[in-house]
């Protein structure tokens, strides 16, 4: 159905732990995708190490690099994180931020990749966490999502931050991609300013709000039990509808402004029977 790109500024506003969040509750098939290029953080926190190293996006690109088969090479590098399922996939990242520059090259092909798992059979949703924006940001991935979603805390520290990812958001993806990904604010717990307050400041609609809720974020961070009634994965839950809707009225705007062909004479007389 969609790409979702989760970024934020700096100050770690909780980019992964939402992301995990969306995909224990999304309710299509997901892959979650680490691109982090400071590193992933999945597979030694919430798996806590028990998964094999030798899966995710480092020896998946040295394994396509290798046979030029990306996409055939993509499902024996991901994890399982719902086992047997395989409805909630993950494509954990890198183990070390020195690995980001040499990814540079290739995450535009990353980036067709995750765009076409909505056609494979079964398809899958992508939700890829892109980290904070920076030096080896995988600007890629955001101009080839359908939604951006900046991460901020309601918080001055974390809107300040939010105010130069916003404007880097606009140079490097909004007005360079073509169909351009809708924008739009995941807030993340309390704080002295409201949605209102916020979504005027940056410019861009809040899509989502998460509650802070320690407990669950804790597990995962480090592993433990997810327990879906916990208030950070009702949220996430109730964010997908939102999420899809913005994502619709992207594409509805992207299919209106192309070309309309003119109406032939057996298209009139059909729509007149
Ligand atoms: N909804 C939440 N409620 C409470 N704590 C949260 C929530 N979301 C994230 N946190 C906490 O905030 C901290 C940062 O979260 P997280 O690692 O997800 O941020 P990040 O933006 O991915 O950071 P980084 O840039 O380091 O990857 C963690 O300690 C996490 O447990
Ligand atoms: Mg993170």
């Amino acid at each position: 159905m969609a790409v979702v790109a989760l970024t934020a500024g700096k100050g770690a506003p909780g980019v992964t732990t939402s992301a995990l969040a969306l995909t224990w509750t999304w309710s299509r098939r997901v892959l979650l995708a680490e691109c982090d290029p400071a590193g992933g953080s999945v597979m030694a926190g919430y798996l806590q190490g028990q998964v094999p190293a030798d899966r995710g996006l480092m020896p998946l690109t040295v394994a396509a690099l290798r046979s030029g088969q990306l996409t055939d090479r993509l499902w024996e590098h991901l994890v399982d994180l719902d086992p047997p399922h395989r409805r909630r996939l993950l494509l954990p990242g890198l183990s070390s931020a020195s690995q980001a520059a040499s990814l540079g090259p290739l995450w535009d092909g990353f980036a067709a990749l995750f765009r076409s798992l909505e056609y494979v059979e079964p398809g899958y949703d992508v939700l890829v966490d892109c980290g904070r924006l920076g030096g080896d940001t995988p600007w890629p991935l955001l101009r080839a999502a359908d939604l951006v979603a900046l991460v901020v805390r309601p918080t001055l520290p974390s809107v300040s931050a939010s105010v130069s990812a916003v404007a880097e958001l606009h140079r490097h993806v909004t007005e360079r991609s073509d169909p351009t990904p809708s924008l739009g604010l995941m807030v993340i717990g309390p704080g002295p300013y409201t949605t209102q307050e916020l979504s005027a400041h940056l410019g861009a609609p809040t899509l989502v709000q998460i509650p802070r809720d320690s407990g669950t974020a804790v597990a995962l961070g480090f592993g433990g039990s997810v327990r879906r009634a916990r208030p950070l994965l009702t949220s996430a839950a109730a964010a997908e509808s939102t999420l899809r809707t913005a994502i619709a009225a992207g594409r509805r705007e992207v299919s209106a402004a192309a070309p309309r062909p003119a109406l032939t004479a057996e298209v009139t007389t059909r729509g007149a029977v």
